[in-house]
């Protein structure tokens, strides 16, 4: 099996997942679900191809499908969840054949993916995925949303 779906059918993914989902059931604002890890995974890949980063694809996906994780974390605890998301991402990449090198990049990827840009491409390229991925034209909490309205997605952004 590769080891992106080492991840998803990992117990302590899984467990995690089902509780964000949970936590989410009667959310208002954008969910932390599969369906938001695989859109940020999709645009993360297709970036990744556009500007010839070379970014390895299990990197890409264990970057988008672990970032928000922890946000169980700050539901029931108010641990920040970029944090709560790398710490989470350690002990399930280290189950899932994934290189300390490999983990060392993921996780300051996750960790750092709430703060403004910095020089790594990596970091950046979640922000800009975690960020465009929010259909926000659509969406009915629109008004409510404390994203600041330069930061929402008017459109889809190519
Ligand atoms: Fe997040
Ligand atoms: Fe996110």
């Amino acid at each position: 099996m590769s080891r992106i779906n080492n991840i998803l059918k990992n117990e302590k993914y899984r467990n995690y997942l089902d509780r964000l989902m949970c936590f989410e059931k009667d959310r208002k604002f954008c969910h932390h679900d599969i369906e938001h890890f695989l859109g940020v995974a999709r645009i993360m890949m297709i970036k990744n191809q556009e500007e010839n980063f070379n970014i390895d694809k299990d990197v890409i996906y264990a970057i988008a499908l672990l970032h928000d994780i922890g946000r169980v974390l700050q539901y029931e605890k108010g641990i920040n969840h970029s944090k709560a998301s790398a710490e989470i991402a350690k002990e399930i990449l280290e189950k899932c054949q994934y290189s300390s090198n490999e983990i060392e990049i993921i996780t300051s990827a996750i960790s750092k993916h709430n703060i403004a840009n910095d020089d790594n491409y990596i970091n950046n390229l979640l922000k800009y995925a975690d960020r465009i991925s929010r259909n926000c034209f659509i969406c009915p909490a629109f008004d409510d949303c404390n994203w600041d309205d330069l930061k929402k997605n008017k459109g889809v952004t190519l």
